[in-house]
Parts: structure tokens; sequence; C-alpha cells
């Protein structure tokens, strides 16, 4: 617990969010050459696009000139071009155009595109690794998650003041079903029955619903989890793909200090085990359902934890008697 106020171990924890493929967001969202993404991640301000040649590309968002970020939100452009002194960059990252060209001499244009990071697609999603390109390899261990009928239709941002492992936990266990979410998961799902299987560094937990007792009336090749289960899968180090009964969500926890984080929620429609991809409407209803349920219990709970974390009330072997504050322990 003493993980989450260190300000050394979230210093290490941005390094290692910097040097390892992390998802940045759905293919789904770049639809179309020119379609981009710009947010920070891991603390740095990145640009995704899909370029010309319709590959993803991936730099840091800031003008060789004087460091300001040039792009804003998501959208689609043809070029990029810095609102302070409109130097001009092309898809590719390259700097096509310099206003008052003649004011600075020796400086080539080919020498001054924006910084590349590593970029890849994969399953619907696109990954980011900040210190260099990513190896196809380095996604081996990853399954592919949509289809390319995938359809994006929400995106949301929450700011809490809790570390960003205490709220990711929340997704890793069913122990708490009945206790924090009983009139919101409870009514549907199993109590403190989950089934946890790791891939590599990753993990997937699979919550089951309360009507999978229909499926003990089917034999084991008839027994479809689809819309009997909710699968969490969390991709290490900082992302949570829940797969519902007709859509998914991708969760990302961006640490932004060590007792504050920001939450990134972007929806799609589900690929069915048969391949097909969910109904858009459906989707958008199984959504609803999610949002007003027990996301906002589980934030709560994090914080709440946070709260207590100056105090040895964490520590298991603290005993009664003993004194609750660190600095007056003697
Ligand atoms: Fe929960």
């Amino acid at each position: 617990m003493a993980n989450c106020l260190s300000e050394e171990r979230f210093e290490s924890e941005i390094a290692l969010l910097r040097r390892l493929p992390v998802v940045y967001c759905l293919s789904a969202m770049l639809p179309d050459n020119g379609s981009y993404v710009a947010r920070k991640a891991a603390g740095s301000p990145l640009l995704v696009v899909r370029a010309d040649d319709g590959k993803v590309r991936a730099f840091i968002n800031g003008c060789r000139h004087r460091g300001m970020q040039v792009a804003k939100d998501s959208v689609c452009a043809r070029a990029f071009v810095c609102p302070y002194h409109p130097w001009t960059y092309g898809l590719d990252g390259e700097l096509r155009h310099i206003p008052g060209r003649e004011g600075f001499p020796g400086v080539e244009l080919q020498d001054r595109g924006f910084v590349e990071v590593g970029a890849l697609e994969k399953g619907g999603l696109v990954y980011v690794n900040q210190n260099g390109p990513i190896d196809a390899s380095m996604l081996d261990d990853v399954p592919d998650f949509f289809a390319k009928e995938q359809a994006f239709f929400d995106q949301r941002e929450y700011f809490d003041e809790a570390n960003w492992k205490l709220l990711a936990e929340t997704t890793m266990e069913g122990y708490h079903i009945k206790s924090l979410h009983k009139k919101s998961f409870y009514p549907y799902g199993l109590d403190n029955i989950t089934l946890v299987e790791n891939f590599g560094a990753h993990s997937r937990v699979i919550f089951p619903f309360k009507r999978i007792e229909k499926l003990r009336d089917f034999g084991p090749k008839d027994q479809c989890l689809d819309g009997m289960v909710t699968s969490v899968y969390q991709l290490f180090p900082n992302v949570a793909i829940s797969v519902l009964s007709k859509h998914s969500t991708v969760t990302t926890f961006e640490p932004l200090n060590p007792t504050r984080t920001k939450m990134l929620i972007y929806r799609a429609t589900n690929t069915a085990s048969d391949g097909t991809s969910t109904d858009l409407e459906e989707a958008k209803r199984d959504a609803g359902f999610e949002k007003d349920a027990g996301f906002d219990e589980d934030r709560e709970a994090a914080c709440a934890i946070q709260g207590t974390l100056d105090t040895k009330a964490y520590i298991w072997a603290f005993r009664k008697g003993d004194c609750a504050f660190p600095s007056n322990s003697g």
C-alpha cells in the first residue's frame, strides 16, 4: 500500500509505462487516413494518426520549433499546423513548411519532423511504445479483441483522488460483488466466484452472471458463454478490457501523480464467438447498464481506501493499541 503513496514508485511506474507497448486507442477511432487521437499517455503528449498509407503512426505531439502541442482532441486532418507559429507537418510526421523560411538558415525540413515513437495495430487496438518501435512478437501473448467491423460509440474521462492501482484492482476480483454492488451488479452477477487465467504478463478474470446456471441443461459442446459472463482482460500494466454481453469497454488507468488518476474509457461493439459484430443499438443499451451500475461504486471504494493510507490501518501487523500514524510510532 505504501506503493500507492510513493513519489519514487510513481516515477518508476511512468518509466515502465513508457517502455512497454501499451494500449492507446481503438483502431475504430482512426477510421480514415488523417484520423487522429491526441492525448497524454504516461505523462507524454502523444499524437497517433492514420497516415496516407493507412498505417498508424505515433509521435510526440510537440512542434520541433518551440515545442508547442500541435494537435488537439480526436478529429481528422490533412496536415498538422502548429497554432503558435504555423510550422506545418504531414500525416507522416514530416515537416512540410516553415513560414518565413529565410529566417531559419541551415534548418533542413527533413531534419525537423515530429519525433516518432513506436506504434502497432493488433486486433482492433492501437498500441504505443514511447521508447522505440514495437516488434509484433512483443504482443504475441495478447489476443485479438475486435473484428474489423467493430463500431466505436462512446468515450469518457474520469478523474479520481486515488492511486491508479487501487482503481485497477476493483476490476480484478469478485469478492466484493455482494457487499459493494448490492443493487447494481449483485442482482445479476454471482458473488465471489471468478475464474482467473494468466497469459504472459496479462490475465483474464471471468465474472459469471447468475443466468449461467441455465447452461447446466446443455452438453459441453452447446454451452456457449456469450451473454453468460463478463470477461475482464488485464493487459499489463494499466489497461483493462471488459467484454460484456453486447459491448466491450477499454479502460486505461493513467497515473497523474501517486494519489491522482485519470481513467479513459472507450466503448465499442463486441465480436461474438462466431466472429460477427453486435448491433450498435444493442451495444449502447448494454453500455447504459454498465454506466448506471457499479462503476461509480468501485471508484468511490478506491478513493476511500486511498484516504486511509497515511495511517497504519492497511498494515496487517498492526495491533490494537499501536499508534496509527507512522511518524509517531517510535
Ligand atoms: Fe466492483
